[in-house]
C-alpha cells in the first residue's frame, strides 16, 4: 500500500516518504536495509574520522555491501563535508564520496541500489557535479533558509531542512523545525524533508502541512529491534529521556545534540585541550556509548523528540503504519 506517493518517493523510488537519517560514526547497515526493506529509504552512516583514512574507507565499504546483501531496494549513504578552522574540506570526506561512488561503479548491483548520497554540515558545491554524474539523486541537509537556497541554486536536487530539536551535528543557527521548514519549502522548488522533532505519523502529516514531501528521522529509528548494532544500554538511556534532559554542546564539527551526563558536562573542563585531542576524545566517547553502552561518562547523541519515545519499533511494522497513520489525519482532519 502506497497511501503518500509524490514527488520525492518517485525520484528515489520508494514506497513512503519516510527516511532514515545518517547516524554516523556508528555502524547502520542493518538498519538501513530494514527500513529500505519496509519502504521507506535507509541510509548508511559514515564510520568516522579515523587517523588512517584508507581503513575508514574499508569500513565503509563493508558497510554499503552489507546493505545492499540485505536489500534489493534503494538506499542511501551519508557523508557529512567535515570542515577544519581554515574552512578547509577534511579527508574523509573526499575519501568517503569516492568510495562510494568507486563501488557503485564496480557492483552494478550496488549502484542499481545506492540511489541516494545525503551530504551534511558544509556546504557541498564542489561536490555536486560528481554526484550527479555518477546518476545518484544528491540529498542536502541545511539549517537555514539561506544554505536551502545556496544548495538548491548548486543543483542539489532534495534539500533537508534540519530543525533545532533534531538529533546529532545540529544547526548553528538554531532555527526550530517549525519555523525553518515551511520558510525553506516557500523558497526552494526541489523537494524538501522535515527532520528533527518527527516519529510517527502526525510528524509526518504535520511535514506535508508545511509544505515538506516526507520526513527523516534520526531518534525514532535509533529506538528500534532492528538496530540490533547497537548497545541495548543506548537504546535504553533514549527511551528513559523525559524533556529537558538533551543540551546542545560543541561537537565535532559544530554543535551536537546528545544528553545531559557527566560526559557532556565534562566538555567545559577540556577547554584547554589540543582541539585534534579534544575531537579524537569525542569520537571515542560517542563510538564507548554506542559499543559498550556506557551512558553516563560518554556522549550519547540525541534528538529532543527521545522525550516522546517510549518504546522500540520493529521497522518493518512501523514505516507502513507511520505513513498510513499520516494518511489518516490528513483525511480527517479535511473532513
Ligand atoms: C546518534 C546520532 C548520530 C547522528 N549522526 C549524523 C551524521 O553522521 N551525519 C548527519 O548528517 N547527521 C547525523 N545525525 C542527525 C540525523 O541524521 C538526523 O538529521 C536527526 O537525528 C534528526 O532529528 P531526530 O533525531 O529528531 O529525528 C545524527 C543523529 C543522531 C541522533
Amino acid at each position: 500500500m502506497q497511501p503518500i506517493a509524490n514527488r520525492y518517493t518517485r525520484l528515489v523510488g520508494i514506497d513512503h516518504p519516510i527516511v532514515q537519517e545518517g547516524l554516523g560514526p556508528f555502524r547502520t547497515p542493518r538498519l538501513a536495509a530494514a527500513v529500505s526493506e519496509a519502504g521507506g529509504l535507509g541510509t548508511v552512516s559514515m564510520p568516522g574520522m579515523p587517523e588512517d583514512i584508507a581503513a575508514g574507507a574499508r569500513t565503509f565499504r563493508e558497510h554499503i555491501l552489507e546493505c545492499a546483501s540485505l536489500t534489493d531496494r534503494p538506499f542511501a549513504v551519508n557523508i557529512p563535508v567535515g570542515v577544519d578552522s581554515n574552512g578547509d574540506v577534511l579527508p574523509f570526506t573526499d575519501s568517503y564520496l569516492r568510495t562510494a561512488l568507486e563501488v557503485r561503479e564496480a557492483e552494478p548491483e550496488v549502484a542499481r541500489r545506492l540511489r541516494v548520497m545525503t551530504t551534511s554540515a558544509g556546504f557541498p558545491g564542489r561536490y555536486v557535479s560528481l554526484i550527479k554524474d555518477a546518476g545518484m539523486v544528491h540529498q542536502h541537509k541545511v539549517g537555514s533558509t539561506r544554505q536551502a537556497v545556496k544548495a538548491a541554486e548548486a543543483g542539489v536536487d532534495v534539500v533537508i531542512a534540519a530543525g533545532f530539536e533534531m538529533g546529532g551535528h545540529a544547526p548553528s543557527k538554531a532555527v526550530h523545525t517549525f519555523v525553518l521548514v515551511p520558510n525553506v519549502t516557500e523558497a526552494v522548488d526541489v523537494p524538501v524533508l522535515l527532520t528533527g522533532g518527527a516519529r510517527d505519523g502526525r510528524g509526518l502529516a504535520a511535514a506535508l502541512a508545511l509544505g515538506a514531501d516526507g520526513v527523516a528521522m534520526g531518534t525514532r529509528f535509533i529506538t528500534s529491534t532492528d538496530n540490533s548494532d547497537w548497545h541495548p544500554a543506548y537504546l535504553q538511556a533514549l527511551l528513559d529521556a523525559r524533556e529537558g534532559d538533551d543540551v546542545a554542546f560543541e561537537g565535532v564539527y559544530g554543535p551536537c545534540r546528545g544528553l545531559r551526563n557527566a560526559a557532556s558536562q565534562s566538555l567545559a573542563d577540556h577547554a584547554g585541550t589540543d582541539p585534534v585531542e579534544l575531537t579524537r576524545w569525542k569520537i571515542e566517547s560517542m563510538q564507548r556509548a554506542q559499543t559498550e553502552g556506557d551512558t553516563v561518562n560518554s556522549l550519547v547523541m540525541t534528538g529532543q523528540v527521545a522525550a516522546g519515545i517510549t518504546d522500540l519499533i520493529t521497522v518493518a511494522e512501523f514505516v507502513p503504519r507511520m505513513a498510513a497513520e499520516a494518511a489518516e489525519v490528513l483525511r480527517s482532519l479535511a473532513s
